[in-house]
C-alpha cells in the first residue's frame, strides 16, 4: 500500500480513548459502516463505554429511528481493547481522544507513528493541541492533523479538521472526506490558532454570559432563555458549560491563556471556584445549575 492516504485505503479506524468523546466517535464510525476498535488502558472505561453506548442504540431503535439490524451490526463491528499495538498494526485511521496532556499524547503518537501502517493518518480529537505538537514524535508528519468532534458527538454535525504547516493535501482531503462518511459536515482550518473557529465562538458568547452575570445585569436563567429566545441556541452558554463540564471550560481556558497570554483569553475566577468546589456540571449533579 502506498503511503498516499486515500479514502478507498481506510477500513479499519482505531479511536485511543473511551471517554465521552473516544467512544462516541467510535459509534459513529461503527454506524458508518467501519471496522472499528475503542481502545483504552481501562478495561473499567471500555467496559462502561460498551454498555452506554448500547444502551444508546437501544433508545435509538425505541425511538423507530434505526433498525435494530443497524444497530446490532454497528455494535458487531465495534471491537473494545486495551491493546494498543495490537489495534495500530491493523488501523488505516486513528483518531487520538485521550487525556489532554502532552506528555500522554506524544507516547501515543510515537507508538502510532512505529505501528500503524505506512499509508495511516493519525489525526487527534484534541481541542487545545495543534497537531503540529505531536507530530514530530510520529515520523511521519505529513500524515498528521487535528479532527476535532463536538459533545455530543454522535449528535453534533460539526467536526473541524485542522491542518499544521506539514499536513499533506492528500491527509486533509481523506480526513474531510471520511468526516462527511461519518455524517458530518467538516469545515477546514488552514492553521492552528488556540481555540479553533467553535471553541473561540463559545468563548466569546461564555466571557460575556459571565460579565453579565457576575455585573447582576440579568439571572443566569434569563441569559439562558435568551441564547436560546432570541438567538436560537439550542442551549445557553451557562447550560452548555454544565453539559460540558467546567473542568473541560476551565482546562480549555487555561491552554489558551497559556499559548495567547491575552487578557481576553484569562480563566474566569467564578469557573475556577466551581471547578475546586468539585461542581463539575452535569456529570456531578451540579454545576452552574442542579441536577
Ligand atoms: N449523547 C448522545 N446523544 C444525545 C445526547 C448525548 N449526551 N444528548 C442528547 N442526545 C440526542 C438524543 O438522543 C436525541 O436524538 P434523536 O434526535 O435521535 O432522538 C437528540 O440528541 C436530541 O436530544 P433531545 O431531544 O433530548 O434534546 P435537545 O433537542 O435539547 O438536544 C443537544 C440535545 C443535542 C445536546 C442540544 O441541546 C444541543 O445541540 N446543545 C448544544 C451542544 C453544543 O453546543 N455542543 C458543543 C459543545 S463544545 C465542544 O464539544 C467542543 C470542545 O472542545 C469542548
Amino acid at each position: 500500500m502506498s503511503a498516499i492516504p486515500s479514502i478507498e485505503g481506510i477500513h479499519n479506524i482505531l479511536v485511543v480513548g473511551a471517554g465521552t468523546m473516544g467512544s462516541q466517535i467510535g459509534l459513529v464510525a461503527a454506524l458508518a459502516g467501519y471496522a472499528t476498535t475503542v481502545q483504552d488502558i481501562s478495561a473499567e472505561m471500555l467496559a462502561r463505554a460498551r454498555e452506554q453506548l448500547a444502551a444508546r442504540l437501544d433508545a435509538t431503535v425505541a425511538k423507530g429511528r434505526l433498525a435494530a439490524t443497524d444497530a446490532e451490526a454497528a455494535l458487531d463491528r465495534l471491537a473494545f481493547a486495551t491493546d494498543l499495538d495490537a489495534a495500530a498494526s491493523r488501523a488505516d485511521f486513528m483518531i487520538e481522544a485521550a487525556t489532554e496532556r502532552l506528555e500522554v499524547k506524544e507516547q501515543i503518537f510515537a507508538r502510532l507513528g512505529r505501528l500503524a501502517p505506512d499509508h495511516a493518518i493519525l489525526a487527534t480529537n484534541s481541542s487545545t493541541l495543534g497537531s503540529s505538537k505531536v507530530a514530530p514524535a510520529t515520523g511521519r508528519a505529513d500524515r498528521v492533523c487535528n479532527m476535532h468532534f463536538f459533545n455530543p458527538a454522535l449528535v453534533m454535525k460539526c467536526v473541524e479538521v485542522v491542518r499544521h504547516e506539514e499536513t499533506s493535501q492528500a491527509t486533509v482531503e481523506t480526513t474531510m472526506e471520511l468526516a462527511r462518511r461519518f455524517g458530518k459536515e467538516p469545515v477546514l482550518i488552514n492553521r492552528e490558532i488556540p481555540g479553533f473557529i467553535a471553541n473561540r465562538l463559545m468563548g466569546a458568547v461564555q466571557r460575556e454570559a459571565l460579565a453579565l452575570a457576575a455585573a447582576g445585569i440579568a439571572s443566569r436563567e434569563d441569559i439562558d432563555a435568551t441564547a436560546r429566545t432570541a438567538l436560537g441556541y439550542p442551549m445557553g452558554p451557562f447550560e452548555l458549560m454544565d453539559m460540558v463540564g467546567l473542568d473541560v471550560i476551565d482546562f480549555i481556558a487555561r491552554a489558551t491563556y497559556a499559548e495567547t497570554g491575552d487578557e481576553a483569553d484569562r480563566p474566569d475566577p467564578q469557573v475556577a471556584a466551581l471547578v475546586a468546589q468539585g461542581r463539575l456540571g452535569r456529570k456531578s449533579g451540579q454545576g452552574w445549575y442542579r441536577y
